[in-house]
């Protein structure tokens, strides 16, 4: 009864579209590596998540491994992307936008950071 519902539900949520599309963006350029030895270490353990260039296992396409993978392969990308080298946030353009944003919100705590201090500190010439 119980194993019945779970199979039925299993079932069900691998009609949510989410995280089946695995059609991936071009790649736009990629980082001037140093070697193929830097590269290919790369690629095979973080180009999955940090390229455009994702190998996607064969139960990426089953729910509910589908969804997190997806979300963890966007998050990756997001973040640092070697297909997009060039890109602003691939290298430290830091804090991004939205955070920025954050911090000024009304209320934010981080609105009562103390003001960095000016260097030279004035008055102690
Ligand atoms: C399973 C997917 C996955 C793999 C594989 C992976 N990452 Fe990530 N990585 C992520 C996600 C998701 C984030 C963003 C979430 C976070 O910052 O915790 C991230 C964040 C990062 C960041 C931070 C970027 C920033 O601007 O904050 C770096 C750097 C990074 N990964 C490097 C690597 C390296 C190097 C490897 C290989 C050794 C690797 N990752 C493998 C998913 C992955």
């Amino acid at each position: 009864m119980v194993l019945a519902g779970f199979v039925g539900v299993l079932l069900i949520i691998q009609f949510v579209p989410y995280g089946r599309d695995h059609t991936d963006p071009p790649v736009i350029a990629e980082p001037a590596w140093d070697s193929p030895q830097t590269r290919a270490p790369f690629f095979r353990a973080c180009a999955d998540c940090h390229s455009n260039e994702t190998t996607w296992p064969w139960y990426s396409t089953i729910a509910l491994a589908s969804w997190l993978i997806t979300r963890d392969v966007m998050e990756g990308r997001a973040k640092f992307n070697v297909s997009n080298w060039g890109r602003p946030d691939n290298e430290g353009d830091m804090p991004r936008k939205p955070f920025r944003t954050a911090k000024r919100r009304p209320g934010s705590p981080c609105r009562s950071t103390p003001k960095p201090v000016r260097h030279p500190p004035s008055g102690s010439s």
